[in-house]
C-alpha cells in the first residue's frame, strides 16, 4: 500500500485519508478544509470530537495564514520550524480550517513538520493539513508505517512509508493566547527548557481538563498495565530499562543503554509495542530524569500507567 505523494495530494483533494510520516509520529491526515474528511479521521480514530486537530502546515507565511500569531509566536515559529512545535492560537476566521477540526474552538493548532515527505505532500497538496496521531484514540502513537498501518490503517486511502520517526514522541503543545502568558499545554518533542530561553516561563496553570482538550486520562496506553519506577522486574513482566546498568535477557528493552534520552524519546512507542506483544503479567518501566526531553518521555508514561493527574 506504499505511495507517492502525488498520489496522497489527490486523495486528500477527494476527501480521502492518507497514512503520513513526521519527525514525530506518524499521522493520519486529511484536507484541514474539509468537514466530511475530517469527520472521518475521528471515526477512524474512535476519537471524541470535543477533541481538536493540529493543522500541518509547510511554513510560517502558511501558519499566519490560518492563525493570528503574536511577536512571541512568530519567535518561537522562527527559531523550532520545522519542527515538534504546535502553537495553539487565535483562529484567523475564514481560513482554510474548518470548524470540526477545530472542535468548534475560535482558536487553531498550527504545526510546520520537519519531514521531506510531509512537506512534499504540503506542497503539493496546497492547503493545511488537518492529522492527529495515527493510533486509535487512547493507544500509543505509531513511529513506522507498520504501526500507523495496524492502527488505522484500514482507513486511509493509502500510506506514505517515510521510515522509522526520527524524535518518536508528539509536539510540544504551546498555547500564545492575547492577554495570558504562554501555556505549556503537553511537552513534547521541544524540550520545556529550550522554549523557555526563548520566550521565558511557561505557565501549566489552569488545571489538566481547561489546558488541552485531547489530554484524556488514559492516553498512551499499550493492553499490559504500566508500572513505574520499578527498581527491578517481577518473573512474568516486561521490563523498559534505561541506562548501562540495566539487566539484559528476553523481555527486557533498553531506552537507552548510555542513558540518552533523545534515543529514549524514539524508542518509547515502539518498545511499548514490543513488550505488549509479549503479554507479560505488566510491563514494568525504569526510573527515567525529568529534565529535557525526560519531562515528555515521563508525561506519556504516567499516562500510559492510567495516572490521573
Ligand atoms: O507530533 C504531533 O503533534 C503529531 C504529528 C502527527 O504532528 N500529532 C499529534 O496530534 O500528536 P494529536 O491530535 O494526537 O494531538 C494534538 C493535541 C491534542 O492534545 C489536542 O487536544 C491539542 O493538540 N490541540 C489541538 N488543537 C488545540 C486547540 N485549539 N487548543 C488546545 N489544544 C489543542
Ligand atoms: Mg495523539
Amino acid at each position: 500500500m506504499t505511495a507517492d505523494v502525488e498520489a496522497a495530494a489527490l486523495a486528500l483533494r477527494r476527501g480521502e485519508l492518507v497514512i503520513l510520516p513526521t519527525e514525530t509520529v506518524y499521522g493520519l491526515a486529511a484536507n484541514a478544509a474539509d468537514p466530511e474528511a475530517v469527520a472521518r479521521i475521528y471515526t477512524a480514530k474512535g476519537r471524541p470530537s470535543f477533541n481538536p486537530l493540529i493543522a500541518h502546515v509547510g511554513d510560517l507565511d502558511a501558519a499566519a495564514a490560518v492563525a493570528v500569531l503574536d511577536a512571541r509566536a512568530v519567535r518561537l515559529a522562527k527559531v523550532f520550524w520545522p519542527g515538534p512545535l504546535t502553537l495553539v492560537a487565535p483562529f484567523r476566521s475564514g481560513a482554510g480550517v474548518c470548524d470540526l477540526a477545530r472542535a468548534g474552538l475560535d482558536t487553531v493548532a498550527v504545526r510546520a513538520p520537519d519531514h521531506p515527505t510531509a512537506q512534499a505532500l504540503l506542497r503539493a497538496f496546497g492547503g493545511a493539513i488537518a492529522a492527529p496521531s495515527a493510533n486509535r484514540s487512547g493507544r500509543p502513537s505509531p513511529t513506522t508505517a507498520a504501526d500507523a498501518t495496524a492502527e488505522t490503517g484500514a482507513f486511509a486511502r493509502l500510506v506514505l512509508d517515510g521510515g522509522p520517526c526520527r524524535v518518536g514522541l508528539e509536539s510540544t503543545v504551546i498555547a500564545l493566547l492575547p492577554g495570558g502568558p504562554p501555556r505549556l499545554l503537553r511537552p513534547g518533542g521541544v524540550p520545556r527548557e529550550a522554549l523557555e530561553a526563548e520566550i521565558g516561563p511557561l505557565s501549566t496553570a489552569g488545571g489538566e481538563a481547561g489546558r488541552s482538550p485531547g489530554r484524556l486520562v488514559l492516553h498512551y496506553a499499550p493492553d499490559a498495565p504500566v508500572r513505574l519506577n520499578a527498581a527491578h522486574r517481577e518473573a512474568d513482566e516486561a521490563f523498559l530499562a534505561f541506562g548501562p546498568a540495566a539487566p539484559a535477557g528476553p523481555g527486557v528493552f533498553n531506552l537507552s543503554e548510555s542513558g540518552d534520552l533523545q534515543e529514549a524519546a524514539a524508542n518509547l512507542f515502539g518498545f511499548l509495542r514490543a513488550a505488549d506483544r509479549l503479554q507479560p503479567s505488566a510491563i514494568a518501566v525504569a526510573p527515567i530524569p525529568c529534565s529535557g526531553l525526560g519531562e515528555a518521555i515521563n508525561d506519556r508514561l504516567l499516562r500510559a500507567s492510567g495516572f490521573v493527574g
